[in-house]
C-alpha cells in the first residue's frame, strides 16, 4: 500500500480535525502518500481529492468542525454510487481509506471494503452512540459545552425559582443527557432508553419545591424531544413558571477538549498502523481505557448498552 486517504462524514464533531491531523502525519511518517477527500462520500463520488502534507494540518488540532468539510450522501447508499466511489479511489491510486464518522458512515465504509478498498473507521460523533467503543470523538467536548450552558441556566432558574427544561442532542442515544444531567446536578434526566411519565415528573417537581428546592432542572434528550410542549404542560400542572431551552447545534462546535484531542490523535495513529498491517474493514475505538479495533460488521451488530448504574446514581443524587 502506497497511498491512503482520509474523509469525514455525517454530523461533524469537535476533535475530527485532531483525527485528520493524526492520520495525515502518521501516514507521512510511515512513508505513505496521503490524500484528503472533501465533503465525505459526496466529495469522493465527485473526485474532490487533493494531496495533503504536514502543513495542511498545521494549526488545526484546536479547531472544532472539520477542515475536510462533511456531508450526507444518499447516492453512496446505492451499489452504483459506491462503485463510482471505489473507481474514483482506484483512479487516484488510493488503496487505503480512513473514514471518520458515525454508524452510517461506517456502514458505507464496510461496503466499500467489499469493493477492494482497505477501509478503517474512526468514531466521530458527539452522540457516543457506537456500542463497540466506550468513547466517540466529540462527546467530551459536547458534554462540556452542555454543562457550561446548564450552569448558566441554573443561575437564572434559581433567581426566578423556575423550572428549566434543557433539550440536548444525541439522536436515539441518551448519553449526552445522562452525563450532563449527572454532572449538572439535574433533578430529572429524560432519555429514550428509559422513557418517562409526565404525571410523575410533575409530582417530583412539586415535591422538590415543598422540600425547598429553589429551581428544578430537567435534562431532556432529543430522542424524546418536545421541550416546549413539555414546559407548557409542567407549568399548567404545577403552576411553576417553566422555560424550555433547546441547545441545538451549539453542541457540535467549539474547540475540542484535551480528552477529545488525545483520543482522536491516538485513534488516528492506530488507523494508519492498521492500514500498514494490511488490515481492512475495521473500526478503531476505546475499551477499558485502551485503544481497540474490531471488524466493522461485528461493531455495527453490537447492541447498545445503556449505563443503568449511572442513571441510578444520577437519580439517587438528585433529591
Ligand atoms: P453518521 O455517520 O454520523 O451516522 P449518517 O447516518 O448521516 O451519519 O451517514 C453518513 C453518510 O454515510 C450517509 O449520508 C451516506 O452517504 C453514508 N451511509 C449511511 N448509511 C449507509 C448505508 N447503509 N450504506 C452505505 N452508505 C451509508
Ligand atoms: O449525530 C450527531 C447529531 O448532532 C445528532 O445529535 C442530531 O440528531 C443530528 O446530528 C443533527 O443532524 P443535522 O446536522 O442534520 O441537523
Amino acid at each position: 500500500m502506497k497511498t491512503i486517504a482520509v474523509l469525514t462524514s455525517g454530523g461533524d464533531a469537535p476533535g475530527m480535525n485532531a483525527a485528520i491531523r493524526a492520520v495525515v502525519r502518521a501516514g507521512l511518517d510511515k512513508g505513505f502518500k496521503v490524500m484528503g477527500i472533501q465533503r465525505g462520500y459526496s466529495g469522493l463520488i465527485n473526485g474532490e481529492i487533493f494531496p495533503m502534507d504536514r502543513h495542511n494540518v498545521a494549526d488545526i488540532i484546536q479547531r472544532g468542525g472539520t477542515i475536510l468539510r462533511t456531508a450526507r450522501c444518499e447516492e453512496f447508499k446505492t451499489e452504483e454510487g459506491r462503485k463510482r466511489g471505489a473507481n474514483i479511489l482506484k483512479t487516484f491510486g488510493i488503496d487505503g481509506l480512513v473514514v471518520i464518522g458515525g454508524d452510517g458512515s461506517f456502514a458505507g465504509a464496510q461496503l466499500l471494503s467489499k469493493l477492494g478498498i482497505a477501509t478503517i473507521g474512526l468514531p466521530g460523533t458527539i452522540d457516543n452512540d457506537l456500542s463497540y467503543t466506550d468513547y466517540t470523538i466529540g462527546f467530551d467536548t459536547a458534554i462540556n459545552t452542555v454543562l457550561d450552558a446548564i450552569n448558566k441556566l441554573r443561575d437564572t432558574s434559581t433567581s426566578h425559582e423556575r423550572v428549566s427544561i434543557v433539550e440536548v442532542m444525541g439522536r436515539n442515544c441518551g448519553d449526552i443527557a445522562l452525563y450532563t444531567g449527572l454532572a449538572g446536578g439535574a433533578e430529572s434526566i429524560i432519555v429514550p432508553e428509559k422513557g418517562y411519565n409526565q404525571d410523575e415528573l410533575c409530582r417530583t417537581i412539586l415535591e422538590g419545591k415543598l422540600r425547598g428546592k429553589m429551581h428544578n432542572l430537567i435534562i431532556l434528550a432529543e430522542g424524546i424531544g418536545g421541550a416546549e410542549k413539555l414546559a407548557k404542560k409542567v407549568q399548567d400542572v404545577t403552576g411553576i413558571d417553566t422555560r424550555a431551552t433547546i441547545l441545538g447545534h451549539i453542541q457540535r462546535g467549539g474547540s475540542p477538549t484535551c480528552m477529545d484531542r488525545v483520543w482522536a490523535s491516538r485513534m488516528g495513529y492506530r488507523a494508519v498502523e492498521l492500514l500498514q498491517e494490511g488490515k481492512s474493514g475495521k473500526v478503531v475505538g476505546v475499551g477499558n481505557g485502551q485503544i481497540i479495533d474490531m471488524d466493522i460488521d461485528e461493531a455495527l451488530a453490537m447492541p447498545r448498552k445503556f449505563d443503568e448504574k449511572l442513571y441510578e446514581i444520577a437519580k439517587a443524587l438528585s433529591y
